[in-house]
């Protein structure tokens, strides 16, 4: 075994926990902008009429069209996280009677929290809800 001077050894151990250090420390710093966000929902763009919505009751979610364009609401409501009703004119909670409009924001609580807006992309005629 080659006999390696105290100095070097000690070089060597220093470098090694410096670079481990570091790779842990750039993790630690550098948000993942790359991690891949979850499609919750999919569909074709033209089937939102205007006005209107397009419910997906097994992701708790609504995708509605109003004149700015497509948005996206999570229907778990903001009270205790019953599921939201979609009607003409608002969003009603079954459980307590929260009211949404339907931008999200709160009408009536108990609910003090709007709806959580979600991302949406739209692109090739379809929109996708990510989460
Ligand atoms: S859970 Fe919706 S109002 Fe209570």
């Amino acid at each position: 075994m080659e006999n390696i001077p105290q100095s070097r050894r000690k070089f060597i151990t220093t470098l090694t926990l410096l670079l481990a250090s570091g790779g842990v420390l750039v993790r630690y710093l550098i948000p993942r902008s790359t991690a891949r966000r979850r499609v919750l929902a999919s569909a074709v763009a033209a089937d939102v009429p205007l006005g209107g919505a397009l419910l997906f009751r097994d992701e708790r979610l609504a995708l509605l069209r109003d004149a700015s364009g497509l948005y996206a609401l999570s229907l778990v409501c903001t009270h205790l996280g019953c599921t939201v009703t979609v009607t003409e004119d608002a969003l009603s909670c079954p459980c307590h009677g929260s009211r949404f409009d339907l931008q999200g924001k709160v009408l009536t609580g108990p609910a003090d929290r709007a709806l959580q807006r979600l991302n949406v992309e739209e692109r090739g005629g379809r929109v996708e809800v990510l989460g």
